[in-house]
């Protein structure tokens, strides 16, 4: 394989740069007035993430205000559940709502044999974003990890404590084990579907890692980190695979030592100097700035940028947040952070 140019791809395969590339994750979003413009023109959400012109409108958006290395595929970690039958709704101001999967019954109704056909938008908006984005930036396709989706499908939408989740976890094994297989082999097929139509690496977000005790959580979020990252690499290698397995705590370790992904996605409580020690030695690390400084702005932002590249930048590494941008974050103080990180000298 040669050595790609773009700087995000170098990172990703072990390069220490100065600067650092850098991209933020949501950061196509209701903070842009250009988006919400868009997302009114699409409809509903999911109108927009299944409208192939309007997704690649919407992710270029932030790149040519802020000169991003990565563009993100704009869509959404439920689509899954909405193409395997578990019809998914966004209400205004209230997140997904999903008629809840709670037994071996409700799962009968899915099916994956349409997933490919429901899903043809989002590879068409993978195909028209790797032609239209600059040359120097790479693109990054996506999924939500099977647990974290697994929690919206059991729950049916968010949740505080998701005690339905980790009910069926426990109560009924046999039932949580099918539905994260299904999940397991349906994001499989989707994450090389989108490699196929361009995307050059692949972020697997398991938003919720940090609900589950150990032994679920090597079993849950561990296992089928895994499995895909391995069936990536043997199916389509060179392709390199970001985990984010958000609340996860010194568990970040274990996970890095065993799923075999080439870059590991920083929360923001995840100590620095720790990281460097015993996580950067092994991957890439990318992260992890408090989106809530990007609202805050100021100096207590420049100092929060200035402590990561400092504690990060002296190895392989990705700048981004901890989380995704915020809907309030100020434009202006994301250009802020964009012209620090590309002017940070080491
Ligand atoms: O710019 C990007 O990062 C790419 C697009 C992207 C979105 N969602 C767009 C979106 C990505 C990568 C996601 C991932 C996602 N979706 C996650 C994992 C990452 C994380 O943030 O923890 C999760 C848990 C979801 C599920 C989801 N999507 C929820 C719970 C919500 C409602 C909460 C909210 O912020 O409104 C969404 C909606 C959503 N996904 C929006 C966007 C831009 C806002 C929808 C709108 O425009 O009304």
């Amino acid at each position: 394989m040669t050595a790609s140019r773009k700087p995000f791809l170098r990172a990703l395969a072990g390069e220490t740069l100065t600067p650092p590339p850098f991209w933020l994750m949501r950061q196509a979003g209701r903070y842009l007035p250009e988006y919400r413009a868009t997302r009114t023109q699409a409809g509903s959400f999911l109108d927009l993430c299944y409208n192939p012109e309007l997704a690649v409108e919407v992710t270029l958006q932030p790149l040519r205000r802020y000169g991003f290395d990565a563009a993100i595929l704009f869509s959404d970690i439920l689509v899954i559940p909405d193409a395997l039958g578990q019809r998914v709704a966004f209400k205004e101001g209230e997140g997904p709502v999903l008629p809840p999967i709670r037994s071996a019954r409700d799962l009968e109704g899915l099916d994956i044999s349409g997933l490919h056909q429901h899903l043809a938008p989002v590879y068409a908006t993978v195909a028209g974003l790797s032609k239209a984005i600059p040359a120097s930036t790479a693109l990054i396709g996506f999924s939500g990890a099977p647990w974290t989706v697994a929690t919206y499908m059991i729950e049916g939408g968010g949740s505080k404590d998701f005690s339905h989740a980790k009910r069926l976890m426990w109560s009924e094994p046999e039932t949580f084990a099918r539905l994260m297989e299904l999940l397991v082999e349906a994001t499989g097929q989707y994450l090389i579907r989108q490699i196929d139509n361009g995307a050059e690496a692949i972020q697997i977000f398991d938003t919720w890692a940090g609900a589950l005790p150990e032994t679920e959580f090597r079993r849950w979020v561990i296992g089928p980190a895994r499995a895909l990252a391995e069936r990536i690499h043997a199916e389509r290698p060179g392709v390199p695979v970001i985990g984010f397995p958000r609340g996860a705590g010194i568990l970040y370790e274990a996970y890095v030592a065993e799923t075999g992904i080439d870059a590991v996605g920083l929360d923001t409580a995840v100590p620095l100097d720790w990281a460097a020690d015993k996580l950067q030695t092994r991957c890439t690390v990318q992260g992890n700035l408090d989106p809530i400084l990007l609202v805050a702005g100021g100096e207590a932002l420049d100092a929060g940028i200035d402590r990561i590249l400092k504690a990060l930048g002296k190895g392989p590494f990705v700048f981004n947040l901890g989380h995704g941008i915020v809907p309030p974050t100020p434009p202006e103080n994301v250009a802020r952070l964009a012209e620090r990180v590309k002017t940070w000298r080491g």
